[in-house]
């Protein structure tokens, strides 16, 4: 797999949220208001945390999706310091961007 264009090993049966952290990435995806760093927080499709691009589709929850050889990660228009540049716009991101819990 890829992620913005690095390459990102997988083991069989892990999720890309998985595959991400093993590879040192921590978060791949910023709050929209605050710029904040997002990645994992409940690990099971629950909080909309960890959404990321895969192969075109956005807003896919990185910590259901399995990793799979070939897919692009990531690939939304976001610069390599995560900072969105056209990242798309919903009520997940919406709802996540007002939770100030995660804080
Ligand atoms: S980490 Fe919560 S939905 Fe993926």
């Amino acid at each position: 797999m890829t992620f913005r264009g690095v390459p990102v090993p997988a083991e069989p049966g892990q999720s890309v949220a998985a595959a991400l952290i093993a590879a040192g990435i921590p978060a791949w995806r910023t709050t929209r208001r605050g710029g904040r760093p997002r990645g994992v927080f409940c690990g099971i499709g629950i909080c909309f945390d960890c959404l990321i691009t895969v192969d075109g589709v956005p807003d896919q929850r990185a910590c259901l999706v399995a990793a799979a050889d070939g897919m692009r990660l990531g690939d939304d228009g976001a610069g390599l310091d995560g900072t969105a540049t056209g990242a798309g716009h919903d009520a997940a991101r919406d709802r996540e961007d007002s939770d100030a819990a995660h804080d």
